[in-house]
């Protein structure tokens, strides 16, 4: 009996480990240049921390969390996402008590959503994300916004659309709510199950229906924007202001609610289509929220945060052919016979002590093979012992770029290498050169 994968569920196996390992290495070391700071928050949480924060009026909560009882009558659920544990360990670890604002953490790793699979979308993702929280300032939202931006420029996307919108305080959401109640009266009888049930729950989540029949409807919508309080407007014009001076392209819609109901003031999603004309869904999203803090048990503090699915950016990037390198070893080590077996592994040993990655062939494999098996590793090096160099004590090191063919003496071997890995870099570097002119 073979068993598969829970539908809606990937193995991230070979290549594509390499390539998430990579991308989340970019993304963890320029969070790194901004100040923030890991989180490793629990998968499993209180079934209760995600009705408290996403919302029991969101989708997420309401028909797609893993939810069960442990063995305690306990009810867990697997995160959906990771905002509300970064923020639930932020109060129960004390560190909004010393004042130090913001309190600015990242995270990476697996999010769990019932959800039905289709293109971009899984049941288990993985998400990159930070937050922000502590300093109630529009200047944090931006800094927020040019993070994930730079970002992904760094990961070489070039042309992110950044669709922006605003919520408003809780004055602007209330009064809004009022207007979408009154336009949708006349209208919900004929709208679709789910917005009947949003209507009641919040009706600003049915500016999210994808229904065509609906979206007809929710085009005529009383506009967010008219709803604005005096200290939200001034707000979002200000930190437009500042995006517009940063030089980051941004395209304002007002009817971007997104599907979590922390969110107040702003909030943006980042979209990207492929090369190919492949749309994956947004590839990140986010915004500002000013009760989570305080929503979860911890002083009355807003955020800002946002989070980008690594598997979209995976999946564009392949489309692209623009994943950042695989994974590629120094030395493949060749003995050519089965009684250099044990010198070999001895080299290998004190090569991967120096810092230097290796494989060795310990199948006896073909002089052939052994460098077809090198160059599918994409080894610098090819180091040969045979009977001479066993006697010599030394190896025969071949650069697999230039084909020069070297015996090095063992007592040389890592000086050796040294010296020719700095050469062959340099050779690469001339290569991208001669690429760019
Ligand atoms: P979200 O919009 O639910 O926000 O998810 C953020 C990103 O995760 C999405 O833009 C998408 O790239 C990826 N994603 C979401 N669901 C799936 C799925 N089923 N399959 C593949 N990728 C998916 C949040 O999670 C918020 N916690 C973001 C945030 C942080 N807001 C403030 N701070």
């Amino acid at each position: 009996m073979e068993y598969f994968v829970v539908k809606g569920t990937h193995d991230v196996i070979l290549d594509e480990a390499d390539a998430y390992t990579s991308i989340e290495e970019i993304l963890r070391s320029h969070a790194d240049s901004y100040g923030f700071r890991e989180f490793r928050t629990p998968i499993i949480e209180n079934s209760q921390l995600f009705l408290r924060s996403v919302g029991d009026s969101s989708d997420i909560v309401r028909k797609e969390m893993y939810t069960f009882l442990d063995k305690g009558n306990r009810s867990i659920t697997l995160r959906p996402e990771v905002t509300a544990g970064t923020i639930r360990a932020m109060v129960n670890n004390k560190l909004f008590s010393n004042q130090d604002f913001p309190v600015k953490a990242y995270y990476t790793g697996p999010n769990f959503r019932y959800e039905r699979p289709g293109l971009g979308r899984y049941r288990q993702f993985n998400q990159f994300g930070v937050e922000s929280v502590g300093a109630d300032s529009y200047l944090r939202d931006v800094e927020v916004i040019e993070l994930a931006y730079s970002s992904l420029r760094l990961l070489g996307f070039n042309d992110v659309t950044i669709v922006l919108n605003t919520l408003g305080d809780e004055e602007t959401k209330e009064n809004y709510k009022k207007a979408l109640l009154d336009y949708f009266k006349e209208h919900i009888e004929n709208m679709c199950s789910d917005c009947k049930e949003r209507y009641n729950l919040n009706p600003l989540r049915i500016l999210d229906c994808k229904v065509e029949s609906d979206k007809e409807i929710i085009k005529d919508a009383p506009n967010m924007m008219d709803y604005l309080s005096a200290a939200s407007k001034a707000r979002f014009e200000n930190l437009i202001a500042i995006l517009d001076y940063l030089e980051i392209p941004y395209h304002i819609d007002p009817t971007l609610v997104r599907g979590l109901d922390y969110y107040s003031e702003s909030v943006f999603e980042l979209h990207y289509v492929s090369k190919k004309g492949i749309d994956y869904g947004a590839i990140g999203a986010g915004g500002h929220y000013s009760n989570l803090v305080g929503e979860l048990g911890g002083p009355k503090l807003a955020g800002v945060g946002f989070a980008l699915g690594i598997e979209r950016l995976y999946n564009i990037l392949k489309d692209d052919n623009s994943l950042p390198t695989g994974r590629k070893i120094d030395a493949y080590i060749m003995p050519m016979d089965e009684k250099m077996n044990k010198t070999a592994l001895q080299f290998a040993s004190v090569l991967r002590i120096n810092g230097f990655s290796c494989e060795v062939n310990l199948e006896g494999s073909s002089l052939k093979n052994c460098f077809k098996k090198a160059e599918r590793r994409g080894a610098t090096f090819a180091l040969i012992i045979g009977e001479n160099e066993l006697a010599n004590e030394s190896v025969m090191v071949k650069k697999l770029k230039t084909h020069e063919q070297t015996e090095v003496k063992l007592d040389n071997l890592i000086e050796y290498l040294d010296a020719a890995s700095f050469e062959d870099a340099n050779l690469d570097e001339f290569e991208e050169e001669k690429i760019i002119n």
